[in-house]
C-alpha cells in the first residue's frame, strides 16, 4: 500500500459533495419575486427579513429577532443591546473562531480568553468562573461545530454573577441542548449564514431574544439608533446599518423546510465515521499516554445535555505523535481534505495588543495540536462513504513519521 502523496491510489477519487448544495425551487421562486418586485432592501415594505427573524425567533423558543449583515456584527449588536460596552469585560472560550473576540472589541468590551473543556472542547464553566472579576458584564457561549455548549452550567455562573449570556450559535441553526434549541437559551443568540455554514446566503446573520426591550435596542443599533416607528430621521439612539436585504432572507427561508433533514444526514454519516473510526490500527509505536484513549482517532465528544448536534463540522481528535502538516497533506493526496481547525485565540498578537486579556489555555492548545475537522459538505455524502476517511487515516498514520 503506497500513500498517495507518494504516487499510490488515493482512498477516494470521487469529488464530495460541494457547499452550498444545489439551490431548489423554492428558492429560485422566492428569490425570483423577490428580484422582480425591486424590494430588495429591507426598508422598502417587503417582508422576507421580517418573516425570516420571526421564523428564527420561533424556532429558537423566543419571541424576537433581527435579521443582520452578519454574525460578527449580531454579536456586536446583541452586546450593545444589552448595554455591554467600555470598561466592561466578556468572557469568550479560546477555541472558536476569531470573531467571537473582535466582536467584543467592536462593542468597546475587552474580551477575556478562557480555556474550554479539555475533552469537548467548549467554553469550561470552571474556567470561566475562575476568570470573573468586577468588570465582568457577559460570557459568549459558542455552540461550536454545531454542539451546544453546557449551557445549564454557564447560565448558572452568569445567574450567580449577574452576567449578560449571549450564545454565538453561528455554526448551531437547529441545535438542542436538553430539548431546548440553541439560541433562545441566554439573553440573546446570534446565528450567521455566512457562505460556509448550515443555512447560508453567501452572507448574513440573525439575533433571537425574549426581552422586548433588548430586542428594541437590538434592532435600534441595527437601524442607525432609530426607534422602530417612530420618526425616519429621528434617531434617539445611536446605531449603525447593520441590515441583511431582501434577497438573502428569499435565498434563507425554502431552506428552513430542508435544514432538519440536512441534519439528520449529517448525524447519519457522523455516526458511521465514528464507527469506522474503531478499525482505525494503531500505528507500529504508539505512546503509551495514547493507548488509554482506547483507539488512535476518535470523535470528540459533545457536551452534557447535547440532544441534538447539528453537525456543522465533526471534530476528530488523534492520539499518536504526528506532524499535523503531514497529515492534513496525505489525507488530502488521498482525496479526503480535512481541516486543522483553530489557533488559540489567546496566540493571536492582534487581539493580545488590542486589549484582550488572556488566561491560560492549555486545553485549547493541546486541541490546535491535534484536532482535525471534517468539514459540512463532506458530512452531506453518503455515509457508506464514510469509511474513505477511516480508510485514509489508517493508510496515513501507518506511514506518519
Ligand atoms: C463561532 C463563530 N462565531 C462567529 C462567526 C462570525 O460569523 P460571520 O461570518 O457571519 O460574521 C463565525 C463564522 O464565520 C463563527 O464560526
Amino acid at each position: 500500500m503506497t500513500l498517495a502523496i507518494h504516487g499510490g491510489t488515493p482512498v477516494r477519487t470521487a469529488p464530495w459533495p460541494s457547499w452550498p448544495p444545489p439551490l431548489d425551487d423554492p428558492q429560485r421562486e422566492r428569490v425570483t419575486a423577490v428580484l422582480e418586485s425591486g424590494l430588495w432592501g429591507a426598508t422598502q415594505g417587503g417582508t422576507a427579513c421580517a418573516e425570516l427573524a420571526a421564523e428564527f425567533a420561533r424556532r429558537s423558543g423566543v419571541p424576537y429577532g433581527v435579521t443582520v449583515g452578519n454574525a460578527t456584527l449580531g454579536l456586536f449588536a446583541a452586546l450593545r443591546g444589552l448595554g455591554v460596552g467600555r470598561g466592561d469585560e466578556v468572557i469568550v472560550p479560546a477555541y472558536t473562531f476569531v470573531a467571537s473576540a473582535t466582536a467584543v472589541l467592536l462593542a468597546g468590551a475587552t474580551p477575556v480568553i478562557v480555556d474550554v473543556d479539555p475533552a469537548d472542547l467548549h467554553l469550561s464553566a470552571e474556567a470561566a468562573q475562575a476568570a470573573v472579576t468586577g468588570r465582568t458584564a457577559a460570557v459568549m457561549p459558542v455552540h461550536l461545530a454545531g454542539s451546544p455548549a453546557d449551557m445549564d452550567a454557564l447560565n448558572a455562573l452568569a445567574a450567580r454573577h449577574g452576567l449578560a449570556v449571549v450564545e454565538d450559535a453561528a455554526q448551531a441553526h437547529g441545535a438542542t441542548y436538553r430539548d431546548r434549541p440553541v439560541g433562545g437559551l441566554g439573553d440573546a443568540g446570534v446565528y450567521s449564514f455566512q457562505a460556509s455554514k448550515a443555512m447560508t446566503a453567501g452572507e448574513g446573520g440573525l439575533v433571537v431574544c425574549r426581552d422586548e426591550d433588548v430586542h428594541e435596542a437590538v434592532w435600534s443599533v441595527c437601524n442607525l439608533g432609530r426607534r422602530r416607528g417612530g420618526e425616519w430621521y429621528g434617531h434617539p439612539g445611536l446605531g449603525w446599518n447593520l441590515r441583511l436585504t431582501e434577497i438573502q432572507a428569499a435565498l434563507l427561508l425554502p431552506w428552513l423546510d430542508r435544514l432538519d433533514k440536512e441534519i439528520d444526514r449529517r448525524n447519519a454519516f457522523s455516526a458511521a465515521v465514528e464507527r469506522e473510526l474503531a478499525t482505525v490500527p494503531w500505528p507500529d509505536a504508539p505512546p503509551a499516554a495514547g493507548r488509554a484513549a482506547g483507539q488512535p482517532v476518535r470523535v470528540v465528544p459533545q457536551p452534557a445535555g447535547t440532544t441534538l448536534d447539528s453537525r456543522h463540522l465533526l471534530m476528530l481528535r488523534v492520539h499518536v505523535p504526528f506532524d499535523r502538516s503531514f497529515v492534513l497533506a496525505a489525507m488530502a493526496a488521498e482525496g479526503v481534505p480535512l481541516d486543522g481547525g483553530y489557533p488559540p485565540l489567546g496566540g493571536m498578537a492582534a487581539l493580545v495588543e488590542a486589549g484582550a486579556r488572556v488566561e491560560p489555555c492549555p486545553a485549547a492548545e493541546a486541541a490546535a495540536r491535534d484536532v482535525l475537522w471534517v468539514r459540512q459538505s463532506m458530512l452531506m455524502d453518503d455515509p457508506a462513504n464514510a469509511a474513505h476517511i477511516a480508510e485514509a487515516l489508517a493508510k496515513v498514520l501507518a506511514h506518519a513519521p
